[in-house]
């Protein structure tokens, strides 16, 4: 099966992961990126307001059409990234399975609606859904806060860690 491994990151968290997630699967990597640095207004305007910013890919999306995406990008206030949604209207109709991928806050626990947005972004169930915590590295006491979680920067060895568990529960399906 051939894996093409789409990401999207913020801060560099994610995409980081992607990297390494890709270089274990041995899968392409292609980022989404976007032409100017967002701001965190924006981003909650964005997922208010339901929109599909523009963005840029690095490179071909598919280069066959067996190929199988995995999304790894972050949660934003409950939902997949909103600088994901072009690339999935895009691709919405066109994949077979495909698996999501992320390392998100959750300061507030698991990240519930998740499944439901990508089902109404893509049109169907991921394969696989990976939501790793930022909260499950820090202390649990004090409980950690939004705060802790949103400025908090991957090591080298958590992003190995992270990687290598996200490639567990990605095995079975894909
Ligand atoms: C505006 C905003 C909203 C967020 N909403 C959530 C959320 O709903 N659930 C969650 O677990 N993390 C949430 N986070 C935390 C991010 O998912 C987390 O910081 C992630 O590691 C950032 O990934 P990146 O470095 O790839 O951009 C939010 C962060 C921001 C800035």
């Amino acid at each position: 099966m051939k894996l093409v491994v789409v990401s999207y990151s913020h801060t560099g968290n994610n995409n980081a992961l992607a990297e390494k997630i890709a270089d274990r699967l041995d899968a392409r990597h292609v980022r989404i990126t976007e032409s100017k640095k967002r701001s965190i207004g924006r981003i909650a305007l964005d997922m208010l307001f339901n929109r599909a910013p523009r963005t840029e890919l690095s490179g071909e999306l598919f280069t066959d059409v067996n190929e199988v995406p995995i999304f790894v990008a972050p949660v934003w206030m409950g939902k997949a990234a909103s600088p994901l949604r072009r690339t999935f209207s895009q691709v919405r109709g066109k994949i077979g399975d495909y698996s999501f991928v992320s390392i998100s806050g959750g300061a507030d626990g698991p990240n519930t609606d998740l499944e439901a947005d990508l089902v109404a972004r893509l049109g169907k169930s991921p394969a696989t859904v990976v939501d790793l915590h930022i909260a499950n590295l820090l202390p649990p006491e004090p409980a950690p806060a939004r705060k802790d979680t949103m400025h908090y920067r991957l090591s080298q060895t958590e992003i190995d860690e992270l990687a290598e568990r996200a490639v567990e529960s990605l095995r079975p399906g894909t």
